[in-house]
């Protein structure tokens, strides 16, 4: 029976040796120490031995399973560590190999002048006012002093949604002018940008949709003066000191007096080109005092306070800002124009 037990114990620990998987490991648990394995069927026969041999052969055998068990333990960490260490390898990130650069977008040219611009009028200490695109021709007209038969009403300038030409897709931020009104305290200062629409042709200088940059001003004793001073000073921020400016006289409903401002022209510095179409200077923007009228409707006291406002033309202001001569390239989102910004 020594023998025996030798001999499982030599063959037992050269199959543990050479075993490579957790699987092979077990099998050969059960091979050995099993129920029914090879150790076990050696001590259940340990009945036949005498007295003496008994506690001897008992101790050996106890010995050999302790030494099998332990050897299986050992294994087991091993292989379980080589399974380790080949899924570290095989996952392996080599963290100093350069990633790949994805190309970053960056805000269109018009919202940078855009933000410049805001920035400019909110140090003056104006509230940025966001209003519907979709407006009522109440806003949009009625309310700015230009009643039924105004021929900027016509259906062939404005888009209407019904056949009464109630609702329409705005065509000026100025009846943001009223929203301000009915909504903000006195004084008001405010700046509302954003699309507008009309029935244009595309063209170098036309689209039917475009942004306009409302401003306007209500308080005590505000004049003309403030309005130009504002405008130059804007203008001087926005394209440099010395940037030339000309105030025309112009005709809006809802403004008297009004005028337009021109900016010197960018591209020939105001001897005349085809940017310019040969006059030196590029229309931004029209401006005026708010009409008392417009005023009174909106429940805010003529004799008592006054206003200017202005609408630019915020493509305009862009172009004018980067130089580019043809207002397409503004809404086209073609790659090689966008970058150059
Ligand atoms: N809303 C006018 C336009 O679209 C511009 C304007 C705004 C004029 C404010 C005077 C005052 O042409």
């Amino acid at each position: 029976m020594k023998e025996q037990l030798e001999k499982i114990k030599q063959e037992a620990l050269s199959a543990l040796k050479s075993a490579r998987e957790a699987a092979d490991l077990e099998s050969l648990r059960v091979k050995y120490l099993g129920k029914k394995g090879e150790l076990t069927a050696v001590l259940k026969q340990m009945g036949k031995l005498s007295a003496e041999e008994r506690p001897v052969i008992g101790q050996l055998a106890n010995d050999v399973q302790e030494k099998l068990t332990a050897e299986i333990d050992a294994q087991k960490k091993k292989i379980e560590e080589a399974v380790l260490e080949a899924r570290l390898e095989a996952e392996a990130v080599d963290v100093t190999i350069p990633g790949q650069a994805r190309p970053m977008g960056h805000r269109h040219p018009m919202y940078i002048a855009l933000e410049e611009i805001k920035d400019i009028f909110v140090g003056m200490g104006f509230t940025i006012l966001d209003g519907p695109e979709v407006e009522l021709a109440y806003y949009n007209f009625d309310r700015l002093n230009a009643e039924e038969g105004h021929p900027s009403r016509d259906w062939s300038d404005t888009f209407y949604f019904d056949k009464d030409s109630r609702v329409m897709l705005r065509s000026q931020t100025s009846p943001m002018q009223v929203h301000a009104m009915e909504t903000k305290p006195l004084p008001i200062r405010i700046l509302a940008p954003g699309r507008v629409y009309r029935k244009d042709e595309v063209d170098a200088t036309h689209s039917p949709m475009f942004h306009q940059v409302e401003g306007m001003v209500i308080d005590k004793n505000v004049t003309m003066a403030d309005l130009k001073g504002t405008l130059n000073a804007v203008m001087e921020q926005l394209y440099g000191p010395g940037t030339k400016t000309r105030f025309r006289p112009h005709h809006f409903p809802f403004t008297e007096p009004s005028c337009e401002m021109d900016v010197q022209c960018h591209k020939c510095g105001g001897v005349g080109c085809p940017t310019c179409k040969g006059e030196g200077w590029i229309e931004v923007l029209g401006a005026g005092m708010i009409h008392p009228k417009v005023l009174e409707m909106s429940g805010i006291d003529p004799e008592e306070y006054s206003g200017w406002a202005f609408g630019m033309g915020l493509e305009r202001m862009a172009m004018r800002r980067f130089k580019i001569s043809d207002l397409r390239l503004i809404f086209e989102n073609d790659i090689r124009f966008l970058e150059q910004f």
